[in-house]
């Protein structure tokens, strides 16, 4: 276990986003309903930020549920949204201490009325924040983000840059994430932070998600480090470049 301790001098990852993926299963092995999964996910995704923060990570995305997910069957959505109604006040409370700011992206006006007024007033609570941050995604799709940010300067009259598109992105004015993580076995992306995670290094865990543990993340993290970031350019000229 100590193999995967993160010592002085690793390169930890400014942003981190996971998708959560395989609480299903989970359960299932465990003759539990899905529900369950999702509720042990829950508190092990509250588990995973803290500790993510206590490392030095400064910003971290999680994918609570994508426009797709939004097909599932009525239970299982009520079972998620009772989840919310249930701790999510409590959990972020916890979580966006010391100027951490809340940020809940994707197209929630699907979700139910009373379940966004909870989301809303949380992410108030932490708005005067600045520095780290959270961000939940929920009834959220990469593509759709993207039309979105397009459409707001197509109303102002305006062309896009990279630049300014990404800034009128949910995500706009953070680091874009260095490290993808993703658990449940599957390799894929699943339209979650397509613009974003352009140079970020991608990280699959065949765990399902409720047993991604602290020490998991420390792995992922040290896996991270070890990467070298070319950002397009060779070698040769990284090494010029530290050099100077
Ligand atoms: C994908 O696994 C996970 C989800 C659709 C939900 C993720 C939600 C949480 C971790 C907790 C809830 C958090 C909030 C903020 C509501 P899956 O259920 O599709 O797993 P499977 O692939 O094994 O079926």
């Amino acid at each position: 276990m100590a193999r995967n301790k993160i010592k002085a001098g690793t390169n930890i990852p400014k942003h981190i986003s996971i998708i959560m993926d395989g609480n299903g299963r989970w359960a299932k092995k465990r003759l539990m309903p899905r529900s369950f999964g999702h509720q042990m996910g829950m508190e092990r995704m509250v588990g995973l930020i803290e500790h993510a923060f206590s490392l030095g990570v400064q910003y971290v995305t999680v994918y609570a549920l994508s426009t797709e997910n939004l097909k599932r069957p009525q239970d299982e959505l009520e079972g998620l949204y009772n989840l919310i109604r249930k701790h999510f006040a409590t959990y972020m409370e916890r979580l966006c201490k010391n100027g951490i700011r809340l940020r809940v992206i994707g197209e929630t006006s699907l979700l139910p009325d009373d379940v966004q007024e909870i989301l809303r007033a949380s992410e108030e609570k932490t708005a005067e924040n600045t520095g780290r941050g959270i961000n939940v995604a929920l009834c959220y799709g990469s593509r759709a983000e993207m039309v979105r940010a397009v459409n707001i300067a197509v109303e102002k009259g305006e062309r896009v840059t990279e630049e300014s598109l990404s800034n009128l992105l949910y995500t706009g004015g953070q680091p874009d994430p260095d490290l993808m993580i993703r658990t449940g076995k599957e390799v894929r992306l699943s339209n979650f932070l397509l613009y974003q995670s352009a140079y970020a290094e991608l990280y699959f865990s065949d765990k399902m998600f409720p047993e991604f543990s602290d020490k998991d993340l420390e792995k992922a993290i040290l896996w991270f480090s070890q990467r070298t970031r070319r950002f397009g350019k060779t070698d040769e000229q990284l090494t010029k470049e530290q050099k100077i």
